[in-house]
């Protein structure tokens, strides 16, 4: 296939890139190409013509909550991360128009610096803000959904759109943005002073690295809590901390967390996630649920 060709040569795209290098767990096959816009106008180019050719592709910003399995997947991977965009929306006041490519780091630091506040809740989770958008991401102090009040996607008609949203679009880690590509969003903010948004970040970014492995390679939780039970509690009940294949282990800071020394594969990633399944379900009598996606067949 030649896909720089059907891309019109306007688009950067590299063969087989080794998606591990692309995530926060950092294991993982390849894609047979992976496709890197930088600019509104080249990602609606790529999707209209990766559809065009009827091409399968699979989005991948932060890889933050991606497991992708060690033989890769069949599809295109379409980088969002060189498309970071961060600017004032220009009518409504104290919001930002940010592509969905820009990490939820980079955000919350710009919109610290315009003296804006409300995205500090979100630090120290891991990804992009397509990502976060797409699965609601969000912690004890507030999710994406609450931040966000348009998102600009491509669905599957392949036009593209800007869709208004308030909260109650989004509920746990789900959002109505599933299966389309982001690509941008509009977060409300509030006027605050830098030092006040600077002491609740740090004040969020403590209690984080207290409670959870931050400066492990890992993929965030891997399963959805249930109900109102902690998946980590249930794991750490049923005496899964610690538990080892090959080189992933739960993580004994929080169980809901796998962690990789730097040597494992999808695969004992994998095992380990089938081994505490059926620990939990035969010791909490819980099914536990993937929250984490998993790419390819692992
Ligand atoms: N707990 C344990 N053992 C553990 C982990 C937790 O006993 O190994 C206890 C804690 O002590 C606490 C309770 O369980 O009393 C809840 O724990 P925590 O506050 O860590 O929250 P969580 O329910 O485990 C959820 C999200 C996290 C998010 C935190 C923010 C899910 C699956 N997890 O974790 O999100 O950061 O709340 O407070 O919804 C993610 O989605 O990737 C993620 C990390």
């Amino acid at each position: 296939m030649d896909l720089p060709a059907i891309l019109h040569e306007q688009i950067r795209v590299h063969k087989r890139p080794e998606l591990a290098s692309y995530t926060t767990l950092g294991v993982g096959g390849s894609a047979p190409w992976m496709v890197e816009p930088v600019s509104k106008r080249e990602l609606l180019l790529c999707v209209s013509e990766l559809r065009r050719a009827c091409l399968p592709f699979r989005v991948i910003g932060g890889g933050s909550n991606l497991l992708v399995s060690d033989s890769g997947i069949s599809e295109i991977a379409v980088y969002t991360g060189r498309m970071a965009g961060i600017e004032d929306h220009g009518s409504l006041p104290n919001a930002l128009r940010v592509e969905s490519g820009a990490s939820l780091a980079r955000l919350i630091s710009v919109a610290r610096g315009k003296g804006l506040a409300g995205a500090e809740v979100l630090a120290g989770i891991p990804g992009t803000v397509g990502g976060a958008v797409v699965g609601n991401s969000g912690g004890r102090y507030g999710c994406m959904g609450d931040l966000v009040v348009a998102v600009t996607l491509v669905g599957e008609d392949g036009v593209c759109r800007e869709m208004t949203t308030d909260s109650s679009d989004f509920g746990y880690r789900v959002s109505p943005f599933q299966d389309t590509v982001v690509v941008d969003a509009v977060v409300q903010l509030e006027e605050e002073t830098p030092s006040t948004i600077l002491e609740r970040m740090n004040k969020v970014l403590s209690e984080k690295m207290l409670a959870q492995p931050l400066a492990a390679k890992s993929s965030g939780c891997i399963f959805r809590n249930p109900g109102h039970a902690s998946s980590g509690r249930l794991i750490e009940e049923a005496g899964c901390k610690g538990e080892r294949r090959g080189g992933a282990s739960v993580s004994v800071c929080h169980g809901n967390f796998i962690v990789n020394d730097g040597s494992a594969t999808a695969s004992d990633v994998w095992q380990l996630i089938l081994d505490i399944k059926q620990t939990v379900s035969k010791k909490r009598g819980e099914e536990l649920q993937l929250e984490v996606k998993v790419w390819g067949d692992p």
